[in-house]
């Protein structure tokens, strides 16, 4: 499908691997010309071969920065004046109860998950309200809606981020630029693969009796009952960046597989 994006410019925060790695492959396919991200230059460059690898033409760069340090995100910006597409990706989490979860955890999840997309779109807005045209995609979690115990935390940085996103689209009434937020649902990323074949080992069964397991025990109201591939959760995310998409604002997609339950 022809997204309508060709000669758009991108911004993917943590994307040197898992949904933000397969969304830049995704735009790539589409034309877009992409900047990916991460924490140091041996990931980024990596990545950059294999997106070139898969994507014949591809248009992408890196750029390194990690979104804990403010000064980093200060210096991206000056590395990169202007994007049509801004995609708030990284996300950091934790699994511990509440009351053994630091402060100090709580200010890093906030900072990385939820204040790079706000001091990103703090910057990049304006220029996308200056052309009329722009598209900011915040990616939250099921674990807002979910609250997980262990995760109290990062569900909060999650949570946040709507409100944010609403806040933007509101700024933007009446022009071609808007603001959105996705929610995905468990989704298999290298994180994901690992966590399976550890505890498939420790328990000397499959990695797909534990996928099982975790579906009937821990994610009891997901109605896909697996975990989404990548791809299921960019092609999301690449309609929302393109044109297709106009009337899309303010607005909460879910691609969780019905986790999250409810109607809303
Ligand atoms: N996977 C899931 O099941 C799932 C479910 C719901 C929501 N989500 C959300 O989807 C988003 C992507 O998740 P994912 O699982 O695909 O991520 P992931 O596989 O854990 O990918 C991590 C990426 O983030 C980068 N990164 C980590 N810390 C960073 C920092 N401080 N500054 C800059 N980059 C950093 C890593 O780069 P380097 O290591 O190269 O530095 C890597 O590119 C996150 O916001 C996550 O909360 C994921």
């Amino acid at each position: 499908m022809d997204l309508n994006l060709k000669g758009k410019t991108a911004f993917i925060s943590g994307s040197t691997s898992g949904i933000g790695f397969t969304t830049a492959k995704t735009l790539l396919e589409e034309g877009v010309t992409v900047y990916i991200n991460g924490r140091d230059q041996l990931s980024i460059e990596k990545a950059v071969i294999q997106l070139k690898d898969e994507v014949v033409g591809a248009k992408v760069f890196g750029l390194v920065a990690d979104f804990s340090k403010f000064e980093q995100v200060e210096n991206l910006i000056k590395r990169l004046s202007e994007i049509d597409i801004l995609i708030n990706n990284v996300g950091i989490y934790s699994s511990k109860s509440f009351f053994e979860t630091s402060i100090e955890t709580w200010q890093e999840q906030f900072q990385v998950n939820l204040m790079s997309g706000v001091a990103l779109s703090k910057y990049y807005l304006k220029g996308m309200l200056d052309r009329n045209w722009g598209r900011i995609l915040f990616i939250s979690s099921e674990c807002a809606y979910l609250v997980p115990p262990d995760m109290i935390s990062y569900s909060t940085t999650k949570a946040s981020m709507h409100a944010v996103s609403r806040g933007l689209a509101l700024l933007t009434k009446g022009t071609g630029v808007t603001s959105n937020v996705i929610v995905p649902g468990s989704t298999l990323t290298k994180g994901a693969k690992t966590f399976l074949a550890d505890k498939a080992k420790k328990y000397d069964t499959s990695p797909e009796a534990i996928e099982k397991d975790f579906f009937n025990n821990d994610r009891t109201s997901s109605l896909l009952k697996r975990f989404a591939s990548t791809d299921e959760i960019a092609t999301t995310i690449a309609y929302l960046c393109s044109p297709l998409s106009s009337a899309t604002n303010g607005s909460v997609i879910k691609v969780d597989g019905g986790s999250s339950g409810g109607i809303l």
